[in-house]
């Protein structure tokens, strides 16, 4: 199988380094407007070319690895050359199946993606959603994939947006998190690293607890909030400023914008 990117990013290196991390790819194309992006590709293996027509036709799955802005454009680039039988495989943000069949002009196979910067070292946590006409061996192909970079989870194609502040999103809002907690370690005369490896460490930990435990969040809130202790005196000063509500504001005008870029 053939595989072109279309757009040779942070997400295409991401994705391409996590499927072949040690062997030659001899079947991965790569394709993008900056030629300099290319070089470092070529040097692992990749097919790289300045023709967007060679890449598209000799592509079996065609990954729309562009921002959401560039979308139109590219596919309008390819809609007279791309064969019917390739899956086209987004993962831009916001932009829906409906968008790319209507712009290509026929009902094309597709598979929408929503994958994570973690992609990086391996440690992804990409969403897929199956549109048909694609069949379930092309899916669990473009699955399999993502699988090689971290952990993969499926859902309905009409949810992609909704899922974008859960896990594309969500690493900067982790980040954003872990950066006022070290400030005030820093403000503490703490030293800065050693607070952000035991922060970072208390994530890894945290998460593997969620996922591990067999306990629930509840369940797993509890066991750390003795009553009369310090933990609940932090919870009571969130919740008093009413993080519930900003964390479900800010997963919403995330939402929201992805709705904003698929028009
Ligand atoms: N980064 C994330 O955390 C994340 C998470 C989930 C999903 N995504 C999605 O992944 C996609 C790629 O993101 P990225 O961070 O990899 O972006 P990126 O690093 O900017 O890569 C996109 C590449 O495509 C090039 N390009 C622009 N127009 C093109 C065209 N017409 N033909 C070929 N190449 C073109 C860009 O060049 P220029 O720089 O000159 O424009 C750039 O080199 C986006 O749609 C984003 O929504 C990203």
């Amino acid at each position: 199988m053939n595989i072109g990117f279309i757009g040779a990013g942070n997400m295409a290196n991401a994705i391409i380094k996590g499927y072949f991390p040690n062997k030659k790819s001899n079947n991965i194309w790569a394709y993008d407007i900056l030629s300099e992006k290319l070089s470092e590709l070529k040097q692992s293996g990749v097919i790289v070319t300045n023709d967007i027509n060679e890449l598209v036709s000799n592509s079996d799955y065609l990954f729309l690895s562009i921002k959401p802005q560039n979308i139109s454009d590219v596919l309008n680039d390819i809609k007279n050359i791309i064969n019917k039988d390739t899956v086209i495989v987004s993962i831009a943000a916001g932009i829906t199946s409906d968008y790319i069949k209507t712009s290509l002009g026929y009902d094309a196979k597709v598979v929408l993606v929503m994958p994570n910067t973690p992609l990086l070292l391996g440690e992804g946590a990409t969403a897929l959603a199956q549109v048909s006409p694609t069949s379930k061996d092309e899916f669990d192909f473009v699955c399999d994939i993502f699988k090689s970079s971290g952990k993969i989870g499926i859902i309905p194609f009409d949810k992609m947006n909704e899922i974008i502040p859960i896990n594309g999103s969500s690493p900067a809002f982790i980040y954003e998190f872990a950066k006022y907690f070290v400030e005030y370690a820093k403000d503490c005369e703490i030293n800065e690293n050693v607070a952000l490896n035991l922060f970072s460490q208390t994530l890894i930990g945290s998460a593997k607890m969620l996922t591990n435990s067999g306990y629930s969040i509840d369940e797993l809130i509890d066991m750390v909030s003795s009553k009369g202790g310090t933990t609940i005196e932090g919870l009571k000063s969130f919740r008093q400023n009413d993080i519930e509500n900003t964390i479900k504001e800010a997963c919403k005008v995330t939402t929201n914008r992805a709705y904003e870029l698929s028009k």
